[in-house]
């Protein structure tokens, strides 16, 4: 994909997000996705500390939103030091009201941060090492697969020894829902090339723009869904053994698609 052409697609997404994080928010809330509970099994915590928690150490969740996998893994019993990456200040500020509500035992970081705007992708996300290291819904706005592949590869290199890399990746191709949803006519970024309608055929086969909620005067915004090939390629490409994969979520339990991984 040419270069103009994603920076047209990162400017509809930071646009989408400023006008829609308070509604986002809304529809998100605390609420976790059903398939977070089947990542709990794997996930490498200690046994039970004196507080009856169970230690996970450093978590680095990019994208992170609200920050409700955070207030999920609380909810869950873990003990552990949160850092939570994202580009949009408004879903930071509720991520830190939903941290004060839920009292993580741990400290919790949240840094604003477009880990595409700079460098390869992924280049200033924070160092760690980590525990686990998640990208929930987050993949589906990275356009072009080599930059997906390169944003894999700054999280990869962030893992602990033992650490998990856990992905949700958002499969709306399969939803017809979603696919009622998708704006067929030209879509113009706002700011970058304001006004000049982005080119179809720079566009990559499974890219698509999609309304946020059932207001069709909505501005959509830009997602990929990934298909298998793609996805099945990433723990070779990456050094890493796929240790669980599974689809869960949504009306019909199939939204997302997930793979944890660690090291091999
Ligand atoms: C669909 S939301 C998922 C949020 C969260 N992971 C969750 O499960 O609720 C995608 C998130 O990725 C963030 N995001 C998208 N592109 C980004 C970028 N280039 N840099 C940082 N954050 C980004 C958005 O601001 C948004 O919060």
């Amino acid at each position: 994909m040419n270069r103009a052409t994603r920076q047209q697609l990162l400017e509809i997404n930071r646009a989408f997000y400023e006008a829609h994080a308070d509604a986002f928010d809304r529809n998100r809330g605390a609420r976790p996705w059903p398939g977070w509970e089947r990542l709990l099994p794997v996930l490498p915590a200690d046994l039970l500390d004196a507080s009856g928690r169970r230690p996970l150490g450093a978590v680095l969740d990019i994208g992170c939103g609200n920050a409700r996998f955070a207030c999920f893994l609380a909810q869950s019993g873990f003990a552990f030091q949160y850092t939570g990456v994202d580009a949009n200040p408004a879903l930071l500020a509720a991520a830190r009201r939903q941290l004060a509500a839920a009292a993580p035992a741990g400290p919790a970081e949240l840094v604003l941060h477009d880990f595409l705007a700079t460098g390869a992708p992924g280049d200033g996300l924070p160092p760690g090492p980590f525990e686990l290291v998640v990208l929930m819904g987050v993949l589906h706005h990275v356009p072009g697969a080599d930059w997906r592949l390169a944003l894999l590869r700054a999280a990869a290199a962030r893992l602990s020894g033992r650490g998990l890399l856990a992905l949700a990746v958002w499969q709306f191709e399969d939803d017809p829902r979603e696919q009622r949803k998708r704006v067929e006519g030209p879509v113009a970024a706002a700011g970058t090339g304001a006004g000049i309608a982005i080119d179809p055929e720079a566009l990559e086969p499974g890219d698509a723009f999609l309304r946020f909620g059932d207001d069709p005067s909505a501005p959509p915004r830009y997602c990929h869904s990934v298909r298998d090939a793609e996805l099945e390629a990433w723990p070779a490409a990456l050094g890493l053994d796929c240790i669980g994969e599974f689809r869960a979520d949504g009306a019909r339990g199939i939204a997302n698609r997930y793979a944890v991984l660690r090291r091999a």
